[in-house]
């Protein structure tokens, strides 16, 4: 199986009920426009997800198969440089 390496990186945020409480909705709405501004919308896709059982962690976030807690705004940068960390 060959890999493509100019696949999206796909960023998956909480959007269940403790997260939406925490801020997931104001990260993602930042997230989006970071990667809007900074033309990366060719290389990163946020998606919503719900719950991923670490309520009282969130905002949760995924990236590449990693798990963060408590990620707040002032996380997009190093959430945009997981993608070199592949
Ligand atoms: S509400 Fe986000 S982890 Fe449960």
């Amino acid at each position: 199986m060959k890999k493509d390496r100019n696949q999206k990186q796909y960023i998956f945020i909480c959007n269940g009920k403790d997260c939406l409480k925490n801020g997931s909705r104001a990260l993602r709405k930042e997230l989006e426009r970071e990667i809007k501004s900074r033309k990366l919308k060719n290389s990163y896709q946020v998606v919503e997800t719900r719950c991923m059982d670490h309520c009282k962690e969130g905002p949760s976030v995924v990236v590449n198969n990693c798990w963060y807690g408590k990620v707040s705004t002032k996380d997009i940068d190093a959430l945009l440089s997981k993608k070199a960390a592949r």
